[in-house]
């Protein structure tokens, strides 16, 4: 096979945690006979200081001819820091998983044997933990207008919109993730408080009778917050809104161990997108002691969803947990034990592939 891979390194630690992934993308080609051609473009800070847009027009079109879209993270503090910047990076993201119809982001959590021990939840409530979220990606309050300041200032709105046909797509998703696995699927909203919410609601019901096969549970968004780390074994597939989402799934990351660990998924309308759920952890650039597994992982996800070539996908994934149990790991692991840094962890992984 010939894949075009788009390669939006972006800001803080994303440079280095893509180039671990590139070299074990190329791993898995040379060994399994494909050949990728890297087109790289800029996003995020990166980009408004080459070309004043956060997601400008040229990479824009580098996704669009590409098989897939292989992400790191955006972010730097000089505009975390200035809440009065008018171009921000998060618009590039933002604007990016607009433009290429991302509207599902599928963050699968589970957990890996050799990390169970380190985690700050106990064993026996963690371990076999499978479960994976849909997020809404491109609607909701982070792009419902009206949005702003009140002209003195004092007061700020933000607005909410969900129509029928956006929760019906990312609904379907979620029915037919299920379908796939353990046929569970959870509507998570607050449709005790919010209109969008009963909407939400409302069109998954309507859904039901199209997937008989599927049990379909609803929740309120406070008590999963409560459930999902009392009891993740509970969880199959959950569906829910942009902002629920984005909170949910780093609370999920808890579960696993280490926000350097969380691959993800955007899916949509065009090309799909394969992403790091960690930001650009600005702290760590350029000290090459990022963990760049969440981002390898990442690259598995690309094979199975945007290449179909699960063989492939699983080759990855067992080095990386071949990694962790051998302790081939960055310090946020390795906790006070023998740590290696990013590249010396990548070149461990592709190497091992070549074997
Ligand atoms: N998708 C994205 O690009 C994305 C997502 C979240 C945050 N951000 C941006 O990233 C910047 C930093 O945000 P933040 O500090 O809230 O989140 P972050 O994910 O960058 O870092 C939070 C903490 O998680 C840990 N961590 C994250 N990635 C790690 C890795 N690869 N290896 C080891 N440890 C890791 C570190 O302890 C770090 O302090 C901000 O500008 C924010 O807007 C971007």
């Amino acid at each position: 096979m010939e894949m075009n891979i788009a390669l939006l390194p972006g800001d803080g630690i994303g440079p280095e945690v893509i180039d671990q992934a590139v070299k074990v993308v190329k791993a898995v080609g040379k060994k399994f006979g494909h050949e990728f051609t890297f087109n790289e473009a800029v996003v995020g800070a990166t980009a408004i200081d080459k070309t004043g847009d956060p997601y400008p027009d040229a990479t824009h079109e580098i996704c669009m001819k590409s098989d897939a879209v292989l992400f790191g993270a955006i972010g730097d503090p000089k505009y975390d820091n200035d809440p009065k910047a008018k171009v921000r990076p998060e618009q590039g993201l933002l604007k990016m998983r607009k433009n290429l119809g991302l509207f599902s982001n599928v963050r699968p959590t589970f957990t890996f044997n050799s990390l169970i021990h380190k985690s700050p939840l106990k064993k026996e409530r963690i371990e076999g933990t499978d479960l994976v979220f849909l997020r809404e990606l491109t609607s909701g309050i982070y792009f419902g207008e009206p949005r702003g300041r009140s002209e003195q200032g004092d007061k700020a709105f933000d607005t909410n919109i969900y129509t029928k046909e956006e929760i019906s797509r990312l609904a379907r998703m979620g029915f037919e993730f299920a379908q796939k696995r353990r046929k569970l699927l959870t509507c998570v909203d607050k449709a005790n408080v919010l209109a969008t919410s009963r909407l939400w609601r409302e069109t998954v019901q309507e859904l039901e009778p199209e997937y008989p096969d599927v049990k379909v549970e609803y929740e309120f968004v406070d008590a999963v917050a409560m459930r999902l780390i009392q009891w993740p074994k509970a969880y199959d597939v959950l569906i829910t809104e942009n902002l629920f989402g984005d909170i949910l799934t780093d609370e999920a990351s808890v579960i696993s161990g280490s926000m350097g660990l969380m691959p993800s998924a955007s899916l949509g309308t065009h090309v799909k997108l394969f992403e790091p759920i960690h930001g650009s952890y600005p702290q760590a650039a350029g000290k090459n002691i990022a963990n760049p597994l969440a981002t390898v992982l990442s690259a598995a996800m690309m094979f199975e969803y945007a290449f179909n070539l699960p063989e492939e996908a699983k080759a990855i994934s067992d080095v990386v947990n071949l990694s962790l149990e051998k302790g081939i790991v960055t310090e946020d692991i390795a906790e006070g034990e023998k740590s290696y840094s990013t590249s010396e962890v990548g070149d461990w992984l592709a190497e091992q592939i070549s074997k």
